[in-house]
């Protein structure tokens, strides 16, 4: 099973799914990594990794349509069977959901449907919930929805700050991608 990975930061869970494949305790080919603005840690650590890197600045882009082609033709280069969003904090387009519909997967640091966004986090935090979590989903059109693959729950403790929050989340939200991509690549033997 080819992936391609999409990050826009410090890509702390890309790492995880690359260091799973070194170890052999998974088994998908990280076909690239690509990022949507220059210079991401993510991107950093593929490159570490020797894995292919590709960048698609969205502010290159005269407008968000001209961008999501280009994200688009960039991802299909590498003929991947799914694409991954992690920590991908942009919204694409009609022409990358039709290209990779059913095969594009989000993961993200809340029980979705609630909180959806770029604030997951920090808007559970701000609500009041005592039990946060992450979500592996497969992505559509819209903002953190589509088809949920998998949900793992997170105990939210006095003192918590978004920051202490996010960092046991990830840990939570790490496993559960890497064991959403077994599954789909043993669906796929
Ligand atoms: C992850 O927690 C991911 O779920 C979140 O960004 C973080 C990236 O961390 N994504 C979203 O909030 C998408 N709505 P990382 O760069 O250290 O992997």
């Amino acid at each position: 099973m080819r992936i391609v990975v999409l990050v826009s930061g410090t890509g702390s869970n890309l790492q995880a799914v690359i260091d799973a494949v070194a170890s052999g305790g998974l088994d998908v080919e990280i076909a690239a990594v690509g990022a949507d603005r220059p210079g991401t840690g993510g991107v950093a650590r593929a490159a570490a990794a020797g894995i292919e890197t590709f960048e698609v600045p969205f502010r290159d882009y005269a407008d968000r349509g001209d961008w999501n082609h280009a994200l688009t033709l960039a991802c299909r280069f590498y003929q991947p069977d799914f694409v991954v969003s992690s920590g991908f904090m942009r919204i694409v387009g009609e022409e990358f959901i039709d290209a990779f519909e059913g095969t594009y997967i989000n993961t993200h640091p809340a029980l979705l449907p609630a909180f959806p966004g770029a604030h997951g986090v920090r808007d559970a935090l701000a609500y009041g919930v005592k039990v946060a979590g992450c979500t592996v989903h497969i992505a559509d059109a819209g903002v953190d929805t589509g088809p949920i693959l998998a949900q793992r729950a997170v105990e939210v403790l006095d003192g918590d700050t978004e920051e202490s929050l996010h960092e046991r989340i990830k840990v939570a939200e790490r496993a559960l991608l890497i064991e959403t991509l077994a599954g789909l690549a043993a669906a796929a033997r």
